[in-house]
């Protein structure tokens, strides 16, 4: 009987820990990861704004942009966009980016350009 319950409680502080770690470890690598992502998915346009896209270098093309806010950039950039000058694939063209990961994207950038 005393053995069964210490397993138990083993098993219940291991599960404790594993949702602490990874609950963490989530949240720290969304917020690490924006310049990681950008790099990876973005920069290839964004950088010297290849195809129509504003430049990060150039804050003026990003005024109006940055009108619209996190949110508002957050969703153009998970849905795409067909502008004037050209067009952005949803989530940069790669579909396997998470919401939170083109979010933080999209923060590092904005975070540039303001
Ligand atoms: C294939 C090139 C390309 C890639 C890759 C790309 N973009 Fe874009 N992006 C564009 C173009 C082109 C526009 C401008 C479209 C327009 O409004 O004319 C744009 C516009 C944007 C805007 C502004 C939207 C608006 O409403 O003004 C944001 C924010 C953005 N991209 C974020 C991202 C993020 C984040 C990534 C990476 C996950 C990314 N882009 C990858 C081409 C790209």
């Amino acid at each position: 009987m005393h053995k069964y319950f210490l397993r138990l409680r083993d098993l219940s502080t291991f599960v404790f820990v594993t949702i602490i770690a990874t609950i963490f470890y989530s949240t720290s690598t969304v917020a690490a990861d924006g310049k990681t992502i950008y790099d990876a998915n973005c920069k290839s346009c964004h950088e010297k704004g290849v195809g129509g896209a504003p430049a990060l270098s150039d804050k003026k093309q990003w005024q109006s942009r940055l009108e619209k806010g996190i949110d508002g950039l957050v969703e153009i950039a998970i849905n795409g966009i067909q502008g004037y000058g050209g067009s952005m694939p949803p989530r940069g063209g790669n579909p396997n980016l998470s919401d939170a990961e083109v979010n933080a994207a999209v923060v590092y950038m904005v975070d540039l350009v303001r």
